[in-house]
Parts: C-alpha cells; sequence; structure tokens
C-alpha cells in the first residue's frame, strides 16, 4: 500500500505521543474553589458537592494543607455569613468568615495565591446577586457595595479579586475603590463572561445562596449567545480587568475559544459545581472512569484556550498530572 501519510506513525508509543502532545496540563494553571463559613471548628461535607468540605476560619488549615500538599497554587474563596440581610452586609465585615481566613492563610500559607470571588448571593436575604428595587437588582447600588466588599477582601489579604455579580461596570468600580485605597497592585480576575446556568445548582445548595423569587437571567448571559459575550469581555478590558472568564466551561468551549481569539489577557474558565457533580456521580454510579473523564474534561478546557482552571478537582488533577496522565 502506497500511503504517504501514515498519522499512525506518530501514536505508537508513549513517548511519541508524548513528543507531539498539543496540549500540555500544568499544575501551575489550577484554581481550587473553597467555601469558609462563619463560625468555630466546622468542617461539615456538602451533600451537593460530594467530597468538598465547607470550613470555618480556623479550620481552613487543614484544606489547605491538602492544597498545598498537592502542588496547587491558588484557591478561589467563598464566603458563607452567619447572619444574612436585604442588603448583604456580611460581604464587607472586616470580621467575615473570607476575610479572617484571608488573614489566616496569608499567615500560615504565605506562598499561597489567594483569590476571592466577589459577589452578594451568599449574603443577601434574597439570594439575589446585588442590591434590590423591588424585584429587580439595582446596577449602580450594587457597585457601591462590591467595591466595599472587594477593598474588605484586599485588605485583609486577598491577592486577587474576581466580581461574579454580572452588574454594568463593576471592574471599573471595582479599580477605582482598590486603586484609591494604596491597592492599585491588586488585579482582577473578572467573571465577564457568566452564563445564567443550570451548572451552578450545586453550588447554590453548598453555598445557600439560590435566589428566593425568579431567578438570575436578568443580570447573567442567556446561553444562546456568543457575540454578547465578546461585547462583555470587550468592557471588561476597557474597565481594566487584568483576568478575563468564561463560566461554565465545559458546555461553553466555544465561548472559551472565541475569547481567546479576541482579547490578549489571560483567560480562566471555570468548571463549575454542576460539571464536577455529574462526572462524580457517574464515576461513584460505576458508568464512567471519575479520573480518566475528570482529565479528559480538563484538557478540553485548555485546548479550547483557557489558561487556567478553576475546578473542583484541582487536587486530584494536580496528582493525575504528577502520574503523567
Ligand atoms: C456567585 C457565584 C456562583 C458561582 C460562582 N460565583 C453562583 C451563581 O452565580 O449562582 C457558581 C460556581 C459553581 O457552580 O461552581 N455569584
Ligand atoms: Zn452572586
Amino acid at each position: 500500500m502506497e500511503l504517504i501519510e501514515r498519522p499512525r506513525r506518530l501514536r505508537k508509543t508513549p513517548a511519541v505521543r508524548g513528543l507531539v502532545r498539543e496540549t500540555r496540563v500544568s499544575k501551575s494553571a489550577l484554581v481550587y474553589p473553597i467555601f469558609v463559613k462563619e463560625g468555630r471548628g466546622i468542617a461539615e461535607p456538602i451533600p451537593s458537592l460530594d467530597g468538598q468540605f465547607r470550613y470555618s476560619p480556623d479550620m481552613l488549615h487543614v484544606e489547605l494543607e491538602k492544597v498545598r500538599e498537592a502542588g496547587v497554587p491558588a484557591v478561589l474563596l467563598f464566603g458563607l455569613p452567619a447572619h444574612k440581610d436585604e442588603c448583604g452586609s456580611g460581604a464587607w465585615d472586616d470580621e467575615g468568615a473570607v476575610q479572617q481566613a484571608l488573614r489566616l492563610a496569608k499567615r500560615d500559607f504565605p506562598e499561597l495565591y489567594l483569590i476571592t470571588d466577589v459577589c452578594m448571593c451568599e449574603y443577601t436575604s434574597h439570594g439575589h446577586c446585588g442590591i434590590l428595587n423591588g424585584r429587580e437588582v439595582d446596577n449602580d447600588r450594587t457597585l457601591e457595595v462590591l467595591a466595599k466588599t472587594a477593598l474588605s477582601h484586599a485588605r485583609a489579604g486577598a491577592d486577587m479579586v474576581a466580581p461574579s455579580d454580572m452588574m454594568d461596570g463593576r471592574i471599573l468600580a471595582l479599580r477605582r475603590a482598590l486603586d484609591g485605597a494604596g491597592f492599585s497592585d491588586t488585579p482582577i480576575m473578572s467573571y465577564a463572561v457568566k452564563y445564567a446556568s443550570a451548572f451552578y445548582g450545586p453550588f447554590r445548595d453548598a453555598a445557600g445562596s439560590a435566589p428566593a423569587f425568579g431567578d438570575r437571567r436578568g443580570y447573567q448571559m442567556d446561553y444562546h449567545n456568543v457575540r454578547e459575550a465578546v461585547r462583555e469581555a470587550a468592557l471588561d478590558v476597557e474597565q481594566g480587568a487584568d483576568v478575563l472568564m468564561v463560566k461554565p466551561a465545559l458546555s461553553y468551549l466555544d465561548v472559551v475559544r472565541e475569547v481567546k481569539s479576541r482579547f490578549d489577557l489571560p483567560l480562566a474558565a471555570y468548571s463549575v459545581s454542576g460539571e464536577y457533580a455529574m462526572i462524580r456521580a457517574a464515576g461513584k454510579a460505576g458508568l464512567i472512569d471519575e479520573a480518566a473523564v475528570a482529565c479528559e474534561a480538563a484538557v478540553s478546557v485548555f485546548r479550547a484556550g483557557a489558561d487556567i482552571l478553576i475546578t473542583y478537582y484541582a487536587k486530584e488533577l494536580a496528582g493525575w498530572i504528577d502520574e503523567g496522565r
């Protein structure tokens, strides 16, 4: 057979497959999300996210040891307050769970990079991502509390802040607040392209942040749209975002690719709670090989163009990378 092209030549052995591999995943690109809950002595499993826990600030070191051990360089902190109110005032409480956790983590894990999620939904009694005006989230009043929250995080030691609320103008509002208080070196990772997604279900259970009425489609994006994603990203770039994010990841790889091709900023993708929960559950049920599927899914996100992957599998992935999977 006089075939000239035989792609199988480069698939013969692990060594040659390694040489021609196009996408190489590194632990240095992983971010691990952690839930911090106000209180003491808490390390409780999260039913909707098998294998994930909520920690009070004093117990967080248990988890951070594991993160360090795994070689994961960065965490993304979410806060669960003891009390919620109409305007989510717990979010900018300097003694709040995230703020306490930041101070402890900075002291005991100085090499760990600390990113904080900046949003109101975990802190508001109604579960929406901002201040309400009737049944709508008031964009501009929400900007003020988001800025206060980001500043409170920066003061407590956040290395980077990540607003996930989807209000218009929030990157500029945060940038101004940070710069005005001497935090001009604190970068902002914008959840620039965040869709209104049913994949957040397990997270809302974990964080107790489901909206009490309605849904988030008045501020998060319609998943039928991709031009709108480019527009959102462009606005955040103009306002001074340092890192862009697309969220969720797996059903949005076309969006990851589009944003990557249009902007020069580092791009993160958030493989959200529902993505983790599905792979986990199918693995537990014996329907798929959990590790193999989790690796394949993670690589697909990088192949699409992400530079950073935020995932509940971060620690396991780090181990699988070490094993050469
Ligand atoms: C807060 C926030 C959410 C997630 C990240 N930040 C929930 C939401 O918007 O409802 C989802 C993360 C996940 O599902 O893992 N706004
Ligand atoms: Zn929110």
